[in-house]
């Protein structure tokens, strides 16, 4: 019987493989921050406070640093109804471009708590919130550099939401212009 598989060969090997990284920038203590990124993660720690959370009892708080110097925040949302709520970050963005649309994004900084246990690491953007701040990122062609803390512990900074969605879908695969 004719066999297509040749046991013992190797297969031709036509796959490329990449590795894709980035840089991630890790402060110990605020102080290390620029004075604009430091005031930035405390409006986001205060923002925090205000998350209406009864479900999770985890609260998220993000402050959206504008070109024009302005400063908006959101924090997450809850309904008892789960999939209705909405996270900090969204509200933080979306907030943004009502308020001033069109205005370049240049970071967001955000922080999370729990009622329960003490956040000692940052947590990270939620992927519905990472695809929805790319579309700013794509929309404005700069990037938005993104500040990430718990409760306590240290601080992450990465350069851009690209970074941190490869491979991420954009309006560019809508139409092939
Ligand atoms: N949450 C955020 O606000 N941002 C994220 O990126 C992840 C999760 C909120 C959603 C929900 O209210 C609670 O945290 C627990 O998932």
């Amino acid at each position: 019987m004719a066999g297509f598989l040749i046991f013992g060969q190797d297969p031709i090997q036509i796959m490329e493989k990449k590795q894709i990284g980035f840089e991630l920038t890790i402060f110990n203590n605020i102080e290390e921050l620029s004075q604009t990124e430091q005031k930035l993660l405390t409006d986001a720690e205060k923002a925090r406070e205000n998350a209406y959370s009864p479900y999770s009892n985890f609260k998220v708080g993000a402050a959206v640093l504008l070109e024009n110097g302005e400063v908006v925040i959101g924090n997450n949302q809850e309904n008892s109804s789960y999939p209705s709520g909405l996270c900090a970050e969204r509200v933080a963005v979306f907030q943004a471009g009502a308020i001033y649309p069109g205005v370049t994004i240049k970071t967001i900084a955000i922080s999370a708590t729990s009622k329960d246990y003490v956040v000692d690491k940052p947590a990270g953007p939620c992927g519905n919130c990472r695809q929805s701040i790319i579309e700013y990122e794509q929309k404005q062609k700069s990037p938005i550099s993104i500040l990430l803390r718990g409760e306590v512990g240290p601080i992450y900074k990465c350069d851009s939401m690209a970074h941190i969605l490869p491979l991420a879908f954009s309006s560019s695969f809508l139409s092939d212009s």
